[in-house]
């Protein structure tokens, strides 16, 4: 059976989680493979709301095994309290069904010190970073300095790593930022009583998800953060740290190019994005709120993760084809298209313009997009409630127009469409 992946085409949000939970119901593995607990991942079941952080989201079906992979990050007071939260509802979270990367590596409050110090440093040209400790910790794997969970396996060992590791923040966080230090002892404890907690999850993981492809079973990637936020690929520098396409499977995971599969992408059927950074469909004001919503409903516009409003505005299809290059994205999932109900047109930005010349694609990528102006279509809204429909033919002619409208633009087919958080609002097309 082959590795399916499904990655976010935008700035985070798309709604990766609730269909990475539809995918799990056939899935043996379902493994994050970047990121950390920057992520938010919301999963509706019923009278059930899960907010998922690290926890691979597809873990609430109780065939799976979660996996966190060796390019995903770990706060491990997050992933314990995430854990809990599953038990307290429900679901068994235990090492037979969630292993973690030996290779992983740790967030400390090292880490999430100096996010914080070097936001602040930044003044006016602040990343708005979620605070998590993302940067700082994938800046330390890079410098070969970082803390791997394998390290928790020996204690002695362990706390020496940890308080050295605190000791050095300290200077950076002192001499550099004029920001408080950190007590290593203190820090060392803390941790070394995760390591006794977490010490039996540890697993060379890439090895089960090879071991797991080989027997035929089926593994799902879930994707976290979106392409526009990808380290190489988004909008630099307003992005995160790791990355979130589909090619960062295959390092985040340990897996080889054998076992290609679907490479799903999903898109909000607009767009938003939470933090600083370029958004040229970005709309203000009252516009605005009719598409954020005012924090009334669960899925309106408010981060799973810092509650902050998200940035919204029209769906950018230039973007959107871009997404689908550097994924190689087999197919399309539309997510919200229930919220556009209502709208007397719906916009969508088919091509940029600048200096009088109009572009259909970036020629030189997304880190730059001050010189484009969004070159809009505007097809007809409608009025009906989609929340209830379950089929292409239940969707009125004009969210038709609208998808298959996306589909050309984009290039690849629109496979699914959700009309609502919950696991039955959904529409296969
Ligand atoms: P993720 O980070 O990509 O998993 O997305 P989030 O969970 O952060 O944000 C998506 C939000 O939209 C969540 O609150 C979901 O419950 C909600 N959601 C997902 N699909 C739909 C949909 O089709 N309609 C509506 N109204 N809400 C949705
Ligand atoms: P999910 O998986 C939306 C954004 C932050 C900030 C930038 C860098 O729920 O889609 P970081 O803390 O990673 O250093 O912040 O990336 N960001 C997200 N935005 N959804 C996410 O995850 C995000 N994870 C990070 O807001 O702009
Ligand atoms: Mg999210």
């Amino acid at each position: 059976m082959p590795l399916d992946i499904v990655i976010g085409t935008q700035w985070g949000d798309e709604g990766k989680g609730r269909v990475v939970d539809l995918l799990s119901s056939r899935a043996d593995l379902v493994a994050r493979y970047n990121g950390g607990d920057n992520a938010g991942h919301t999963v509706t079941v019923g009278s059930q709301t899960f907010k998922l952080h690290l926890i691979p989201s597809g873990i609430i079906h109780p065939q799976t095994t979660g996996i966190l992979g060796n390019g995903v990050v770990i706060y491990p007071a997050t992933l314990l309290a995430e854990m809990d939260m599953l038990k307290n509802m429900g679901v068994k979270v235990d090492p037979s069904r969630l292993r973690i990367s030996h290779a992983a590596h740790l967030i400390t409050p090292g880490h999430r010190a100096l996010d914080a110090a070097q936001e602040a440093a930044r003044g006016k040209d602040q990343i708005g970073t979620t605070g998590r400790g993302i940067g700082p910790a994938y800046t330390d794997k890079a410098a070969r300095r970082g803390i791997r969970m394998e390290e928790m396996l020996n204690e002695p060992a362990f706390r020496k790593r940890m308080v050295a590791h605190i000791e050095e923040t300290n200077q950076i966080l002192t001499a550099l930022y004029k920001a408080q230090p950190l007590d290593p002892e203190a820090v060392a404890d803390e941790y070394c009583a995760y390591a006794e907690q977490l010490g039996g999850y540890i697993a060379d993981t890439s090895a089960l998800v090879w071991e797991a492809l080989q027997r035929g079973q089926s593994v799902l990637a879930e994707g976290a953060q979106g392409t526009l936020l990808d380290l190489d690929h988004g909008t630099y520098p307003f992005v995160t740290s790791s990355s979130p396409t589909a090619p960062g499977v295959l390092p985040g995971l340990g897996v080889g190019f054998g076992f290609p599969g679907r490479v799903i992408g999903v898109t909000k059927a607009f767009q938003t994005r939470v933090g600083a950074g370029p958004f040229p469909t970005e709309v203000l004001g009252e516009a605005a709120t009719r598409l954020r919503g005012t924090g009334s409903n669960p899925w309106d516009e408010f981060g799973t993760t810092t509650g902050r409003p998200r940035r919204v505005g029209w769906l950018d299809a230039v973007l959107l084809r871009y997404a689908v290059r550097i994924n190689g994205l087999s197919e399309l999932v539309v997510t919200k298209l229930d919220v556009l109900s209502g709208l007397p047109t719906v916009r969508l930005c088919i091509a940029y313009r600048a200096n009088g010349k109009e572009y259909s694609d970036l020629p030189f990528g997304p880190a730059d997009l001050s010189p484009f102006e969004p070159v809009y279509e505007e097809l007809p809204g409608w009025d009906a409630d989609l929340t209830s429909a379950r089929s292409w033919s239940d969707l009125p002619k004009q969210a038709q127009a609208y998808l298959t409208r996306i589909s050309e633009i984009s290039g690849v087919e629109v496979c699914q469409v959700s009309v609502g958080p919950e696991r039955d609002q959904v529409v296969d097309v």
